[in-house]
């Protein structure tokens, strides 16, 4: 039995909750007073044109970067100003728009860094990896929780795009979040790569609060109950998807985008 660290005052509180949420670059306001609320479980989309900010975003719920302005709880605890490592340990993980992996090493030994990472586990130098059990049965779950079993011994530099991207996500299952943001997971995968990665999204445990950038609107639907679209770092749209689609603004500037990256990807 888990029981959230002061919970017991509001046993009901959001797993994310930003309110009035800025950051400004010098001139620019990336993300301008945003709020947004994801209840426990929920599976959020996040859309918006290029420079949006959706990723700046991001790194401001995870901590990398701090706010200008606003507050953001974690599952009912005020993290406005907690580290990253402080916010993991309290259930976050993230992956990143760009690839983040070790390319040398193999898809097992990139998730047996990224458990023992966040596993107070001593590792002794003089000590084989394998006389760590545990290490390796959770490294060898994540694999398998995103279908990579079979690779386990493959370098990742010899694994196809499409299977990298899929080792993004289980090095982020490895803390066992409770709220995960994925940044664009379908980026630059072909179409059957990107059927595979959705698919293996939505078997993901449900009890896991999803938050997923997307640019792809039909893989923002068919993962997700709800929808906020970005525009110029301020919240354009939110709600339900049908509503979200059904909205002429957001047809407007999403219909924009997407010929854009049509064009963009049409191009030898
Ligand atoms: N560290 C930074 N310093 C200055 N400006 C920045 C910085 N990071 C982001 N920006 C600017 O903030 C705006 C939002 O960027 P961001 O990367 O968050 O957008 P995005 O919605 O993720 O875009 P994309 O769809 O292209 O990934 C952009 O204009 C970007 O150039
Ligand atoms: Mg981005």
């Amino acid at each position: 039995m888990t029981a959230i660290r002061g919970a017991v005052s509001e046993p009901r509180a959001a797993a994310l909750s930003l309110s009035g949420v800025t950051k400004a670059f010098e001139g620019l306001r990336a993300v301008d007073g945003v709020d947004l609320t994801v209840a426990p479980g929920e599976r959020r989309a996040i859309i918006g044109p290029n420079g949006a900010g959706k990723t700046t975003l991001f790194s401001l719920i995870s901590g990398e970067q701090p706010p200008t302005a606003g507050r953001i709880t974690l599952f009912g605890r005020d993290v406005t100003r907690l580290a990253p490592h402080r916010r993991a340990a309290l259930g976050l993980a993230r992956t990143y728009q760009i690839t983040n992996l070790f390319p040398c090493l193999t898809a097992l030994e990139n998730c047996l860094l990224a458990v023992q990472a966040l596993k107070p586990v001593k590792l002794h130098l003089h000590r084989a990896l394998d006389r760590y059990p545990d290490l390796f049965a959770r490294a060898r779950a994540v694999l398998e929780a995103v279908g990579l079993q079979d690779k386990e011994g493959e370098a990742v530099r010899n694994l196809s795009h499409g299977e990298q991207r899929q080792l993004e996500i289980a090095l982020a299952l490895s803390g066992t979040p409770k709220l995960l943001l994925l940044d664009e997971p379908t980026a630059g995968l072909s179409p059957a790569e990107s059927h595979l990665m959705t698919a293996l999204l939505k078997k993901l445990d449900p009890a896991i609060t999803l938050l997923v950038i997307e640019h792809d609107m039909d893989v923002a639907f068919q993962l997700t109950d709800r929808i906020t679209v970005l525009h110029y770092g301020k919240v354009l749209a939110d709600g339900l998807a049908h509503e979200v689609k059904a909205n002429p603004l957001v047809q407007e500037i999403y219909l924009g985008k997407l010929e854009t990256s049509r064009r963009k990807r049409s191009k030898p």
